[in-house]
């Protein structure tokens, strides 16, 4: 794929995805960049499945455990998996994939880290295939954003952590700050989540994201939160 080919998944088709974006239209996106993602996402600077991992890690251990190999992991949006091979480095060996894209899956797997994928998209539905309180903790970076999981998924979210379980995960600074052209409505839902005590935050921190594109994506939140 020539260099200006890969580089529109950045410059172009992620721009065009809005809060009203399909699953279908995502999962396109993401199955056509599965290859060349690393290499673009790299080329970019972006950092923050370096930078959240180690939060996430902190409070899993303080919360759950400090040997992370006996607890159960999701990781949400996982892409080629470079989540999770920075989980495996922090001594993180029971890890499931979940991705709505199977080629980015495609690519994960090469990685020999997961222990079970599961193509599905984050929605306001049940997944099949996992069980209410499934998993001990989840992470999710870079996929809770414009057109990608939407705010009603965090329900979904919720339902497969255990209570006590750890919800981590990062979100664009002008989403949170609702800055951008369009309201997304993240941090309504979170906020009610909080009120119906179905969460509580734990940790709310800016976090580098990209290192080599624009201010907007130079920095975004990385949030931690415990399930009631
Ligand atoms: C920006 S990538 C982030 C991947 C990985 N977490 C990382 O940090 O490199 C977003 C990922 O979310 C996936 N995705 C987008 N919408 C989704 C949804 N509704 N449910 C599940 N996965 C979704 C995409 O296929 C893609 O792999």
């Amino acid at each position: 794929m020539a260099k200006a080919e890969e580089n529109h998944f950045y410059s172009e088709r992620l721009l065009t995805l809005n809060p009203r974006s399909t699953d279908e239209y995502v999962k396109t996106i993401y199955d056509d960049w599965a290859e060349t993602y690393d290499k673009v996402t790299g080329e970019a600077g972006y950092i923050a499945y370096k930078t959240c991992p180690p939060i996430f890690d902190q409070f899993v251990r303080e919360n759950l455990c400090n040997d992370p190999s006996k607890l159960r992991i999701l990781d949400a949006g996982a892409g080629t998996g470079i989540v999770g091979k920075v989980l495996q480095s922090l001594g993180y060996t029971n890890i499931d994939a979940l991705d709505i894209s199977q080629k980015m899956l495609d690519e994960a797997k090469k990685l020999n880290i997961y222990k079970e994928f599961i193509c599905a998209p984050l929605s306001a539905e049940p997944i099949a295939e996992i069980a209410t309180n499934q998993y001990d903790a989840l992470i999710c970076v870079g996929t809770l954003t414009v057109g990608h999981v939407k705010p009603v998924a965090l329900d979904e979210i919720l339902r497969i952590v255990k209570p006590g379980g750890i919800i981590g995960f990062t979100l664009r600074r002008d989403i949170y700050e609702e800055t951008g052209p369009e309201k997304c409505g993240y941090l309504e839902k979170m906020s009610e989540m909080e009120t119906s005590q179905k969460w509580k935050l734990l940790k709310c921190e800016l976090i580098d994201y990209h290192l080599n594109v624009d201010e907007l994506r130079a920095k975004c939140y990385s949030i931690m939160y415990q399930v009631l």
